[in-house]
């Protein structure tokens, strides 16, 4: 903790301060007789934060039930919110049994406390450029892309029982696109918003239907990424080949209404990639005529959001210098800085402050799962193949 301190900025009498009055308590979280003794004598307001399997979670959810409970307590839950549709419709169930409003439970997903990611609702509703031209007459696809450089890092006890699918697009960037693609919000608070969310997700279905044509899935063999040597996913240590586990992902929705049928979104997040993209591209319509007489077609608007780092890049249709009649594409860059508050901080901040703007409903929870469960379905029953790419190549070479 001091070493974390330290390098948040904390001064020493801060550091003092907080490890003085922290202690470390090792419990059975399913145990009613050790989840009591950990919270009797405590005061204000209680965090129970679970950053524990989801199926450890639940047990220790189950405990609380048969509690009392302090008045002021949340719990904080970290994702996977259940490992499928049914436990996560079963968790949602537990959690309304408990003596606590639905506005102290927070499912965290630290996306949602990204900095570029609740600029979403800046850049697009305070922006007349942007804000009547988000539609499907305009758009004509959208990629949210998380390619990670990292690989496993020595976490295959949890990864290679999620992999990519579960791991990054069920919760991650399903919600990043909630927010890229909801309807106009009058007010930025934590009913509208998640309402919204709600009202996007709900709408939201695999392109054609067909898990087979809108997914696909891949695995690192051995590579480098940078100078580090990664070995071959299937012989990390801890994994199981015969789970046959994904490091890459990518699925492709539509969302059903009258703002965006019609427009393929494609969500993909992997690890080991070499390129480490992480960022949201929006590509527009060609224009409907490009006066007679230019050498060239103009190129499409392109609107690209970096998620990290944090970046603002507008694709525009200007002259070639010295030529009027011929075209091309000129980028205007903006760097968006780096947010001083992490996404965990934000996330921590608004759940001590006991505002859920950036936790996930139950509702929203379930819909993501809902969204994905007939790929997980077709990839367990082995009808989308599982291809390969190099660790620290940009994914798997029959994928452009
Ligand atoms: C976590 C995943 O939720 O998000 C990790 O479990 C992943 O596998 C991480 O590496 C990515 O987060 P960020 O903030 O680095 O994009």
């Amino acid at each position: 903790m001091k070493t974390a301190l330290n390098e948040g900025g904390c001064s020493s009498d801060e550091v003092e301060e907080i490890v003085g009055s922290t202690t470390y308590t090792k419990i059975d979280a399913s145990s009613i007789d050790d989840l009591t003794s950990l919270l009797t004598g405590l005061q204000g307001r209680i965090v129970l934060y679970f950053a524990l399997p989801p199926v450890v979670t639940m047990a220790a959810c189950k405990a609380l039930a048969d509690m009392t409970l302090p008045e002021d307590l949340f719990l904080a839950i970290e994702k996977p919110f259940g490992t499928d549709a049914e436990s996560a419709h079963e968790f949602n169930t537990l959690l309304a049994h408990l003596p606590l409003p639905e506005s102290h439970v927070f499912r965290v997903d630290h996306y949602l406390g990204k900095a570029t990611v609740l600029s979403l609702v800046g850049l697009r509703f305070t922006n007349r450029l942007f804000e009547p031209v988000w539609n499907a007459t305009n758009i004509e696809s959208i990629h949210i892309v998380s390619d990670e450089l990292l690989a496993l890092e020595g976490r295959a006890g949890y990864y290679d029982h999620a992999g990519a699918l579960k791991d990054m697009i069920q919760s991650h960037l399903l919600l990043v696109m909630a927010l890229l693609c909801m309807e106009e919000l009058a007010t930025f608070d934590a009913f509208e918003l998640r309402d919204l969310q709600a009202h996007l997700l709900r709408s939201t279905h695999l392109w054609g239907d067909d898990p087979v044509k809108a997914s696909r899935r891949a695995r690192y063999t051995a590579g480098k990424v940078g100078d580090e040597v990664v070995p071959n996913y299937v012989d990390e240590k801890g994994v199981d080949p015969a789970r046959n586990t994904e490091t890459l992902a990518e699925v492709t929705v539509e969302i059903r209404n009258a703002r965006w049928s019609g427009v393929p979104i494609t969500l993909r997040s992997g690890k080991a990639l070499g390129d480490g993209v992480r960022q949201i591209t929006v590509v527009f319509r060609p224009i409907a005529h490009t006066p007679v007489g230019f050498h060239d077609e103009a190129p499409q608007n392109v609107v690209v959001i970096g998620l990290s780092p944090e970046y603002l890049r507008v694709q525009l249709s200007t002259n070639v210098e010295g030529d009027r009649l011929s075209l091309e594409p000129t980028v205007l860059d903006a760097d968006l800085g780096e947010s001083p508050i992490r996404p965990y901080g934000e996330i921590l901040s608004h759940i001590l402050d006991g505002d859920p703007l950036l936790s996930v409903r139950g509702d929203v929870a379930e819909d993501c799962w809902r969204i994905v469960t007939p790929v997980l379905d077709a990839w367990a029953a082995g009808t989308v193949p599982m291809d390969t790419y190099v660790a620290g190549s940009a994914g798997p070479s029959n994928w452009i």
